[in-house]
């Protein structure tokens, strides 16, 4: 049986701050291996897909805004319960609140919108990294 997959994505807030090496090294380092990688601007559409479950809610919209505002890098990585792994590494949604040691933690905070500019995504579930893969490395 293979290692388990997960996507992990620099949000275009983590790009822009240059923040990208130090967040795939803190992946390497826990001991992930990437095993694809791609930069691109999402579109609408991708967004839509991506973010379904969360269609309707108040911050559906700004969110996509958001995402679609500048590059993106998106991250396969492998490894042993990665995706409960990689979720522990970002932290908590709420950057502002996130434990200090996390990605969101300590390179994160709130910028105008609460909540919404947190550096990254990491699928949530077996069948939302099977589901997300799929849609950023098709
Ligand atoms: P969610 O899936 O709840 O968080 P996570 O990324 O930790 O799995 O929400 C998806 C993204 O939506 C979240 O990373 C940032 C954004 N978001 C907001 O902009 N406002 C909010 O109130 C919430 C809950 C999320
Ligand atoms: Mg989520």
């Amino acid at each position: 049986m293979s290692a388990e997959e997960t996507l992990i994505l620099v949000k275009p807030d983590g790009v822009a701050r240059g923040l990208s090496g130090e967040i795939l090294r803190r992946v390497e380092a826990k001991g992930y291996r990437i095993t694809d990688l791609r930069m691109v601007t999402a579109s609408r559409e991708l967004l839509a897909e991506h973010y379904a479950e969360h269609e309707g809610k108040p911050f559906f919209e700004p969110l996509l805004e958001f995402m679609s505002s500048g590059p993106i890098v998106a991250v396969r990585a492998e490894g042993d319960r990665v995706i409960e792994g990689f979720r522990s590494l970002a932290g908590a949604t709420d950057p502002t609140t996130a434990a200090p040691g996390t990605i969101r933690g300590d390179l994160g905070r709130d910028w105008g919108v609460a909540v919404q500019q947190n550096l990254v995504h990491g699928s949530d579930s077996t069948l939302s990294a099977e589901r997300e893969l799929a849609l950023w490395f098709a």
